[in-house]
């Protein structure tokens, strides 16, 4: 069984939801607290022990790249300044030299299209695959617990899922629950935004994957579905006819920051972890929670 070092992070979408910030700046480098949302699922990635980054952008999207090396400029001036921490956590945020890929996505085709961009980068092995849109809180992080059910399975396919009121299953592609292994069960196939009386659980599919490399043929011959965009879960779900695949029921919340409200939960539930802002914040929210007279 070849072991999983990369992983793919698409990045190439428009972002409409987020107009007009996205339209200048990758919605990908908006910030939840004082780090971009990108930042956070390459240190989930990293954790989970993956070595290579691979990013599939789009016109526009320089900036991430940008994040993701060195600013000797800056770094010169902070050390000049003595501003150690500053300096150690830009350092923390950088990816090892060489362990980075970017390649462009020429049209945003569909999430499916942008994965299948990274097939040259990913070649013949199992691969993990993050949307930067969905952050989870969760420790360990969501891959690595991905990573370690993945091992105990001996391999295939796995996708996260996570229970949602039956009444919002229409907006999601839903699962179809088998066997269970653990956390880990065998998938009795999918369904892409299905009638709630239609749906075969209230588990939906989350922004976390780990794919068998066979899903690159499948993708190269897939035709446009929802949307007129090419979906990796029509490709997902044919891989699953030949291939193991399994949902993955993670320990962890979620948070959709490709929607406002969810980008505004994450910045709250970030923020009111953090020791140095947290008691700050939730006076702050009490305030304004507080009637005024
Ligand atoms: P979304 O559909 O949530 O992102 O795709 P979007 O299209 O950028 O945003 P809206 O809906 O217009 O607001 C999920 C992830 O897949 C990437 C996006 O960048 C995002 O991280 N993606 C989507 C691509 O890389 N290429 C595509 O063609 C579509």
């Amino acid at each position: 069984m070849k072991p999983i070092r990369k992983a793919i992070f698409p990045v190439a979408g428009l972002g409409t939801r987020f107009l007009p910030a996205s339209k200048a700046m990758p919605k990908e480098m908006l910030t939840i607290v004082d780090r971009p949302i990108i930042q956070y699922v390459v240190d989930e990635a990293a954790e989970a022990g993956i070595e290579h980054f691979a990013f599939v952008t789009g016109r526009g999207k320089s900036a991430i790249e940008d994040h993701f090396d060195r600013q000797p400029e800056l770094e010169e001036t902070l050390a000049s300044r003595g501003k150690t921490a500053e300096l150690k956590t830009l350092e923390a945020c950088l990816p090892a030299a060489g362990r980075t890929s970017f390649t462009r996505q020429q049209a945003p085709l569909g999430l499916g299209h942008a994965v299948w961009c990274a097939r040259d980068i990913v070649g013949d092995e199992p691969f993990a695959l993050i949307l930067p849109d969905v952050l989870v809180k969760s420790s360990p992080g969501c891959l690595k617990q991905m990573m370690d059910a993945w091992r105990e399975l001996g391999g295939g396919n796995l996708t996260a899922v996570e229970e949602v009121p039956r009444d919002q299953v229409s907006s999601y592609g839903v699962v179809g629950v088998g066997h269970q292994h653990g956390r880990a069960f065998e998938l009795d196939g999918m369904v892409e935004k299905p009638k709630p009386e239609d749906a075969p659980s209230n588990l939906i599919i989350t922004g976390r994957y780990i794919l068998e490399p066979q899903i690159f043929e499948l993708l190269e011959r897939q035709e446009p579905g929802a949307g007129g965009e090419i979906q990796v879960t029509d490709a997902m779900l044919k891989l699953a006819e030949d291939r193991p695949f399994y949902g993955y029921r993670f320990d962890g919340t979620t948070y959709d920051c490709g929607s406002k409200i969810g980008f505004l939960a994450a910045n709250l539930a970030y923020g009111l972890d953090r020791p140095d802002l947290g008691d700050r914040l939730r006076q702050e929210i009490d305030a304004l929670l507080t009637p005024t007279a």
